[in-house]
């Protein structure tokens, strides 16, 4: 569904993806860890086209996106929703007007049908009867939230979340968690999740991957990612959680069984 091969990217003398490979399934949760400033942004702007790869391909549905022309690009995006990891609302529109934004866009909807859409998405998102409010208005985490409402508001069959869980408190994660678990479940979106919310990562994710060095060091089911003998993986997640988890503690498959520190 989508994938990444050997993709290069450097900016000036700084090297970023480093011969990146990536596949992603149809129906899929895949959660991206790694260190900050590691490419996982840069990753995912890959992937929507918002930037272009020095070196390496990159297919959405098998269309290809590293030489996809404007209206090639147009196409895949129509087909993508993306939550940007700083929100990136429009300050001059309404957090309803920047919800609707993408039905403007893309459909001749009338008015009612877009009102009525919007307020579904915000009430997705426990916004509801917000969209009169400024984005200045608004905290951090509501900023994320209606960001998120625009990301879906077209019903993409894919959602790339960057970090859609940091900044918001626990009540609000678990909603945002619950939301993507159930896009999964009930329409079968294919996801990939940027995040460093190692409890959101095992809630959420079919399989997680570490991108480390520009490189995909490592992919696989959560339980199974628990098991690796990789020292920066293993130091990676251990140094998220509080000590090192046992294989017991989270879910089988992830993606929606719940899963506790003991
Ligand atoms: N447009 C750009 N121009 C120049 N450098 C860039 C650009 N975008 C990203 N970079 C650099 O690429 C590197 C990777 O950035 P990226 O945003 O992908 O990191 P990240 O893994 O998402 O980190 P974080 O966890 O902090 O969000 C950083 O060094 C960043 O400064
Ligand atoms: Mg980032």
């Amino acid at each position: 569904m989508i994938r990444l091969e050997n993709v290069h990217k450097q900016f000036g003398a700084r090297k970023v993806l480093d011969g990146l490979s990536l596949n992603v399934h149809e129906g899929e949760t895949f959660v991206i860890i790694g260190p900050s400033g590691t490419g996982k942004s840069v990753t995912l702007k890959h992937i929507v086209g918002l930037m272009r790869p020095d070196a390496g391909e990159v297919y959405v549905d098998n269309e290809p996106v590293h030489s996809a022309t404007p209206p090639q690009l147009e196409a895949i995006r129509r087909k993508m929703g993306f939550l940007f990891q700083n929100g990136a609302l429009l300050n001059s529109l309404t957090a309803g007007e920047n919800v609707a934004l993408p039905l403007r866009q893309h459909t001749d909807w009338p008015e009612e049908k877009i009102q009525a859409a919007v307020e579904e998405k915000l009430s997705l998102v426990d916004m509801e009867g917000r969209g009169d409010v400024m984005p200045s208005d608004l905290s951090g985490g509501m900023r994320k939230r209606v960001s998120l409402a625009r990301a879906i508001i077209l019903a993409p069959r894919i959602v790339l979340y960057d970090e859609p869980t940091s900044g918001l408190d626990p009540v609000m994660s678990n909603i945002i968690n619950k939301l993507i678990n159930s896009m999964k479940a009930k329409l079968g979106i294919t996801s990939i999740v940027v995040t460093h919310d190692m409890s959101s990562a095992y809630l959420i994710a079919d399989r997680i991957g570490m991108i480390y060095k520009g490189k995909l060091v490592e992919a696989g089911p959560p339980k199974e990612l628990l098991k690796t003998t990789n020292p920066v993986v293993r130091q990676f997640i251990d140094g998220k959680t509080e000590g090192p988890l046992t294989a017991e503690e989270v879910p089988a498959t992830g993606g929606g069984r719940g899963w506790r520190r003991k």
